[in-house]
């Protein structure tokens, strides 16, 4: 069967990696083409899904009767939904699975959900027969415009986050923005910070259409599938440039040093999303660079309005249970990021975002200081 299951074209973004360059599908009801996509790209293949049991509820039937359509033979390998599911033990559990699956070097797994699954799914296809090829169907906000696209996969360690982990560029994706529409409104906007995050590091004209069109992205069609599509090719061109995150790619962790600090001080819980930490950490990386005097304040605030319009937070005090005082976050600061000779590497704002690596950890620790007291 070809007749395509959709009325329009989905978008379509390159990867530019050479030998593993592939593309990235965006559109709505797109996951009705997975077997026909897959039997394009690998004729004969099995596949083996890797998906969480939240996602499997809702979207695993539909994904296994895209794939059963094409007379494509699928196993469904399902793992608890969550940050914990980045262990050790879930991996050999995937990996075993896998393996007992007789998923082969010419076969294929789909990693089926949000960044968990695509980070365990991508890292376990990685290891696997020393490397088995993924499809990527990220099912999150997050996963579409960030996660599921430049081959970072991993799990935690004890040690700390992603500690474990490869560079294993998928050779597809197909972000289908419907299966958007069952995401818990409080994890589509934390992915929205990323999305926004891509305005804000350099693209004015897409942060501008953002201001406007939010509410369209929120509410799906045509607007959600183009903002994703705007994030994607971003952060394709971003990855083709720098895959192995020497330089540029740097740039994708705006508001991530400040961010994560701030998720490690609320222990990883469901106080602070990784999303709302990010917005929380953009908020203070434009105001920061305000008060080095490298943007305008009006600038900051113009960033920091439109996070909070989308129900974002951006001060500490919207941090609920209250955040670290300041020598536990800058304990954090400086164990997220490389310390030279008390100096700190942060992605400030001068237009457009630049790594600076010679942040003094003293002006950081008195603009939090000021930060913490005025909360
Ligand atoms: N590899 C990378 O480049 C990269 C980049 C950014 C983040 N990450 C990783 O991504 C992870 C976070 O990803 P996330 O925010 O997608 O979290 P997630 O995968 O845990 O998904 C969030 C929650 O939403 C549920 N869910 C997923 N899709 C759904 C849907 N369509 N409908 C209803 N519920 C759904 C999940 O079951 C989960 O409970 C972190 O581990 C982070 O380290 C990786
Ligand atoms: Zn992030």
């Amino acid at each position: 069967m070809t007749a395509p299951l959709r009325q329009t074209e989905p978008s379509v973004v390159r990867v530019a990696l050479g030998e593993r360059a592939y593309d990235i599908l965006i559109g709505r009801g797109l996951l009705a083409n997975l077997g026909e996509r897959i039997k394009m790209l690998r004729p004969g293949a099995r596949v083996a899904i890797v998906t969480d049991e939240a996602v499997a509820k809702i979207h695993l039937g539909a994904a296994e009767a895209a794939i059963k359509s094409s007379g494509i033979d699928s196993a469904r390998i399902v793992v608890p939904a969550g940050e914990s599911s980045k262990s050790y033990a879930t991996l050999e559990k995937v990996c075993e699975a896998i393996i007992a699956a007789r998923v082969e070097r010419n076969d294929l797994i789909v990693a089926l959900g949000g960044g968990v699954i695509g980070d365990l799914a991508g890292f376990a296809a990685s290891c696997v027969r020393r490397g088995l090829d993924f499809v990527q169907v990220p099912t999150t906000l997050l996963a579409q415009v960030d996660s599921s696209v430049g081959g970072k996969t991993g799990i935690n360690s004890r040690q700390g986050k992603n500690l474990i982990g490869t560079f294993h560029q998928p050779v597809l994706v197909i972000a289908d923005t419907a299966l958007l529409d069952t995401l818990p409104k409080r994890e589509f906007r934390a992915g929205y910070a990323e999305v926004a995050k891509y305005g804000l590091l350099g693209d004015a004209a897409f942060f501008a259409w953002l201001e406007k069109n939010w509410q369209d992205v929120f509410a799906g069609g045509p607007a959600r599938e183009q903002a994703i599509a705007v994030c994607c090719r971003a952060k394709a061109g971003i990855v083709a440039r720098d895959e192995r995150e020497t330089g540029e790619r740097a740039l994708l962790n705006l508001g991530h040093t400040f961010g994560h600090a701030l998720e490690a001080g609320c222990g990883f819980s469901d106080m602070l999303l990784h999303g709302e930490a990010v917005a929380l950490g953009t908020a203070l990386a434009f105001e920061f660079s305000a008060q080095k005097g490298l943007i305008a304040a009006s600038e900051a605030a113009r960033a920091a309005a439109h996070l909070a319009a989308v129900g974002l937070p951006t001060h500490l005090k919207d941090v609920p249970g209250g955040v670290p005082g300041i020598d536990i976050l800058m304990d954090l600061i400086a164990q997220d990021k490389k310390v030279k000779r008390g100096t700190l590497t942060f992605i400030l704002l001068r237009g457009r975002a630049f790594v600076e690596n010679n942040v003094d950890a003293a002006e950081v620790r008195t603009f939090l200081e000021q930060k913490l007291t005025s909360a």
